[in-house]
């Protein structure tokens, strides 16, 4: 076995979400270990975090500039790293990372805003380091499978999407009850101009262009802030229209009570359609205009190449959100080994992610109406 890859954390300091899920999905595989972390802006934090994660505690840094600069003069070095901090310190985190030399896997939303993003691409390109951006939902076995029944033809050329993404979470202020994850996504000086669109919509939108293999062109917004109070969007409905014609519904909302994480899409094309639903990730139905519905099962013999290397487990063993997140960063470590990897998603995605939250928060509040979209 190769000599694992090591990773250096940004965020995931004690209480917060995906930071502790980023560990957990990169080391899964025995591929990468943490070794490093600037956890937190605040240095005890920080090194509270290193001390939970059982890191070196001389590697538990106060801050990323600190981080970058002890990494880059070890023998050992970081050889990229995870940034999984709120919005609004993704660029300049990756930015310096880049500068240092590392490779950066970011989570999304890409950066805060869309001018930010496009300075991304930019020193992306420029740095020419590998840059991975984590839109979990790609890692599920059948949601590539999905992709690829498509491309191969399976429910003929796509005609309509339907994506939605409700969670009931934000429906009351809970940004005033000391919910930490929540103070930061309703604030545009962290989250960026968008607030649900930012964080659950950007993860609908990518999930619609990954399946089918689509670009959305044009799009038409409402959004809606319902909690009073509350300075960003917490209920999303957009229109879109995809590239050759094809139409799409994507509806995203925090105030959905009664609902979790119900990330769901459904493509109907000329002669089929298919329907994926998050919190059943191991089935995908397809039906087909002859009257035949097949249910595909994660683990199935029959599914195809990229299905059958995201699934570590015989079927009937369910796979979840952790395993999703892995396929991820064995995507990522292929990458930095020097293979390929064509479903992991990269700052091309990351600036169309960002076009769509800019372009719709400004269509809805202008009330445009139909409007182009340009993810460049
Ligand atoms: N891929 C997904 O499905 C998914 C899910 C949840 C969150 N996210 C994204 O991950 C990011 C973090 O979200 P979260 O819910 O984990 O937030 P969180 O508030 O739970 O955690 C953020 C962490 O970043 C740390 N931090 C803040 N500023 C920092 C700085 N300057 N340097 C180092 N650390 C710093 C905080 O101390 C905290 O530990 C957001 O961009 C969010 O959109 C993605």
């Amino acid at each position: 076995m190769a000599e694992r890859l090591r990773m250096g954390l940004i965020g995931g300091g004690p209480g917060s979400f995906i930071g502790p899920v980023h560990r957990m999905a990169a080391e899964l595989d025995g591929q990468i270990a943490l070794v490093a972390g600037a956890f937190s802006s605040d240095a005890a934090r920080s090194a509270l975090a290193g001390e939970i994660y059982g890191i070196d505690p001389r590697r538990a840094y106060p801050d990323v500039a600190a981080m970058l600069t002890a990494e880059a003069a070890r023998a050992d070095p970081i050889d990229f790293v995870a940034i999984t901090t709120p919005n609004c310190h993704h660029l300049s985190a990756a930015t310096q990372s880049l500068a240092a030399g590392f490779a950066v896997v970011s989570d999304k939303p890409a950066t805060a805003t869309l001018e930010e993003a496009r300075t991304l691409r930019d020193a992306v390109a420029a740095a020419g380091r590998p840059y991975a951006l984590t839109y979990t939902y790609t890692g599920y076995p059948l949601v590539r499978e999905a992709r690829e029944r498509v491309r191969r033809g399976a429910i003929g050329a796509v005609r309509k999407v339907v994506v939605e993404y409700p969670q009931g979470w934000l429906a009351g202020p809970a940004e005033h009850a000391d919910n930490r994850q929540a103070v930061w996504r309703v604030d545009p000086t962290q989250a960026g101009p968008g607030g649900c669109i930012g964080d659950i919509g950007v993860h609908a939108f990518n999930l619609a262009e990954f399946v089918t293999g689509l670009s959305v062109d044009r799009l038409l917004a409402d959004l809606g802030t319902v909690v009073p109070g509350r300075r960003l969007d917490d209920d999303v409905s957009v229109l879109l229209r995809f590239e050759g014609g094809a139409r799409g519904v994507l509806m995203a909302s925090q105030i959905s009570i009664g609902e979790l994480n119900g990330l769901r899409i459904r493509v109907y094309g000329e002669t089929g359609s298919l329907d994926w639903h998050q919190e059943q990730p191991n089935s995908l139905s397809l039906h087909f205009s002859d009257g035949w519905t097949e249910v595909l099962r994660t683990g199935d013999a029959g599914l195809g190449a990229d299905a059958r290397a995201a699934t570590r487990l015989p079927g009937g063993h369910p796979e979840g959100y952790l395993e999703a997140f892995a396929n991820l960063y064995r995507d990522v470590a292929t990458v930095l080994r020097g293979g390929t990897a064509p479903a992991l998603q990269g700052v091309h995605q990351g600036v169309r992610g960002m076009a769509f939250i800019d372009t719709a928060v400004r269509a809805s509040r202008e009330q445009s109406g139909w409007v182009a979209f340009d993810g460049r």
